[in-house]
């Protein structure tokens, strides 16, 4: 080792090293021939530095014409101002370059699948297939880093409030979260499965009833459900739990803690206090449970204006509450053509519209397709109800309460998006509360809304037998940019009124007994009164680094069809294991 070169990481050369003896390590970005010489651009995760080569440097030199991209090097030499009118404003170290007075290859490279060098996105399937060289480009670097500076900020802050991090078994036993669970069978106890955890809900209520007090973990959970931008069947969660708590106590230091991590990951500042929505509220307004308030755009409700008028289909539905029409304002769209109605028209119907109505607001009067039944007077008091002024176009979704609200507040996302208003830079971060406890299936049953954990506001006990859909939980939801963050509750800590929601839902004595008997048994010890919170990690680094895919704040995630397609998993296994393990596979799979 020549210890008269000092090892700088390639982002972190300036002007101030002028003249310095360096030694850089990394991957040949691009290569250049210009002018007899060659120019590389070396990177490293820090960043790019310039190395060239002039032919003087006889063997140094040829060595250098057998580089190619992602060629592995070390180079030295001593870091000189670039020639004026040559600088790169773009790269940290855009005014130095280091001429190399040695080269090593330490290894080569075959000739990538794509250009890890280039602003062009690769295909998905590539990217994934050879992840190692999509972990090479400077996006999934940032990314990995901002991810990492958020746990550790989270690791922090927790740990300076009294927090202690438990890391909880991944071979556990079914915890219902509303996902299918992924099954590990026991060689040792042939015929019988552990679940990989869809959260440690359970076991992390247990470490409350051991009097741990206060809990944190970085955990991650396993849910088989189908993947989507937002969703990954193994995924990582910010999971907290607190003893001798109320719902606020829960929320402040959940926000408290964001506010903390946003400033010290991302040096961003989020408002103190964050608005609170009511679950309803949030319904009505933004036609959503997880609003972006990024923009205002409201749903407005305007089915009585239309009552006793001409037009038949929106009076009709006035005459019931069990209705909404819901008018959204769409600021220029005047100036949209038929075509472009049609077309938003068939993309309400993909959202389950049955149709669309609207308006156009002009100073010459109204136009669109109900403008016949829209005379001065309604016009007026629609201008005023939504705000809308001349330039502007007024949607109008009308249909049952549920279907309307669904439809409306999916197309306020689209006008944001086509005005421009979910800037991915902005945070707008909400609270929803008040949600209902539980909710009716598509069957006809009835299921939890978060989990069968969470406490009902106190005093409701009588509506579990007359009307279970009005009683309101004790859970709150962290909403950011229109994605559900997280999602937390009050729980039931007496193993009485754990049984009752048990029963409510449906499960008998039996079943109870089967699936929670060591919890309902943990209950009856003296379990004091809980609640806590789960974040969902890749969501919180998804838009903390302005991505809409928690696939690219992932080292190594799945694909669309749940795959790991560089190990190719899952996969089979040799006929012994399966022996071992006492399975016998009925159909084998298609090769
Ligand atoms: P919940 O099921 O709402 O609550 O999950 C909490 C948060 O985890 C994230 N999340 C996911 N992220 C990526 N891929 C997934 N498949 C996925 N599923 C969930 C979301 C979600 O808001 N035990 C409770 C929390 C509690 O009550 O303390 C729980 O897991 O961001």
């Amino acid at each position: 080792m020549d210890n008269s070169f000092a090892r700088v990481s390639c982002g972190a050369i300036t002007i101030a090293d002028e003249g310095r003896s360096v030694e850089l390590a990394g991957w040949v970005h691009r290569r250049r021939d210009h002018g007899g010489l060659i120019f590389i651009d070396v990177r490293d995760r820090d960043g790019i530095t310039q190395v060239t080569f002039d032919p003087s440097m006889n063997e140094v030199f040829t060595r250098a014409e057998t580089l190619r991209s992602e060629f592995v090097v070390r180079v030295r030499g001593s870091v000189r101002r670039r020639p004026a009118g040559t600088e790169n404003a773009k790269l940290a170290t855009g005014e130095v370059e280091v001429p190399a007075a040695q080269l090593e290859i330490l290894n080569e490279s075959k000739t990538p699948p794509f250009v890890i060098a280039s602003d062009e996105e690769p295909a998905e399937e590539l990217r994934l297939r050879y992840r190692y060289l999509d972990l090479r480009r400077p996006r999934m670097q940032r990314n990995l880093t901002i991810r990492h500076r958020i746990i550790k900020a989270m690791r922090d802050y927790f740990d300076e409030h009294g927090f202690i991090e438990i890391e909880t078994p991944n071979l556990i036993k079914p915890t219902p979260e509303g996902a299918r669970d992924y099954l590990v069978p026991s060689r040792v106890h042939q015929g019988t499965f552990y679940a990989l955890p869809q959260s440690p809900q359970i076991l992390k209520q247990i470490l409350m009833i051991g009097g741990l007090g206060r809990y944190m973990q970085i955990a991650r959970c396993f849910r088989d459900e189908d993947p989507r931008a937002d969703r990954q069947p193994e995924f990582t969660q910010l999971d907290v739990e607190l003893t001798f708590v109320q719902q606020d106590d829960v929320i402040e230091v959940m926000e408290d803690a964001m506010r903390s991590v946003w400033q010290r990951a991302l040096d961003e500042t989020i408002p103190d206090p964050l608005p609170r929505l009511t679950y309803a509220e949030a319904m009505r307004r933004y036609g959503s449970d997880k609003p972006d308030l990024r923009f205002d755009l409201e749903l407005m409700d305007v089915a009585e204006l239309f009552a006793g008028g001409g037009f038949g289909l929106f009076a009709g539905l006035a005459e019931s509450d069990a209705n909404r029409v819901i008018a959204l304002r769409w600021p220029g769209g005047a100036a949209l053509s038929r075509r472009d109605f049609d077309a938003v028209t068939e993309l309400a119907k993909t959202f389950g519209a049955k149709g669309l109505a609207y308006i156009s607001l002009a100073a010459d009067g109204v136009k669109g397709s109900i403008a016949r039944f829209v005379d001065d007077a309604l016009a007026a008091k629609l201008r005023e109800r939504t705000g809308a002024q001349d330039g502007d176009a007024i949607l109008f979704v009308g249909d049952a309460s549920r279907d309307a609200t669904d439809v409306a507040g999916r197309l306020r996302l689209e006008i944001g998006d086509r005005l421009g208003l979910r800037d991915p830079k902005a945070f707008a971060f909400c609270w929803v509360l008040g949600f209902p406890l539980f909710e009716r299936e598509d069957d006809g049953t009835i299921t939890f809304t978060h989990h069968p954990f969470t406490a009902p506001l106190p005093g409701q006990e009588a509506l579990f037998d007359t009307d279970p859909l009005a009683i309101t939980a004790q859970h709150y939801d962290l909403v950011l940019n229109g994605y559900e963050l997280g999602s937390g509750s009050i729980r039931n800590h007496t193993a009485d009124f754990q049984r009752k929601v048990f029963r409510r839902l449906g499960l008998t004595d039996e079943q109870i007994e089967d699936r929670f008997g060591f919890f309902m048994e943990a209950l009856t010890y003296g379990a004091p009164p809980h609640g806590g919170m789960a974040l969902g990690l890749d969501r919180v680094a998804m838009l903390a680094c302005g991505e809409s895919n928690i696939r690219d704040v992932t080292a190594f995630p799945k694909n669309q069809a749940a795959r790991d397609v560089m190990m190719d998993a899952p996969s089979t296994v040799p006929d012994q294991s399966l022996k071992d393990l006492g399975i016998t596979i009925v159909e084998p799979p298609k090769t």
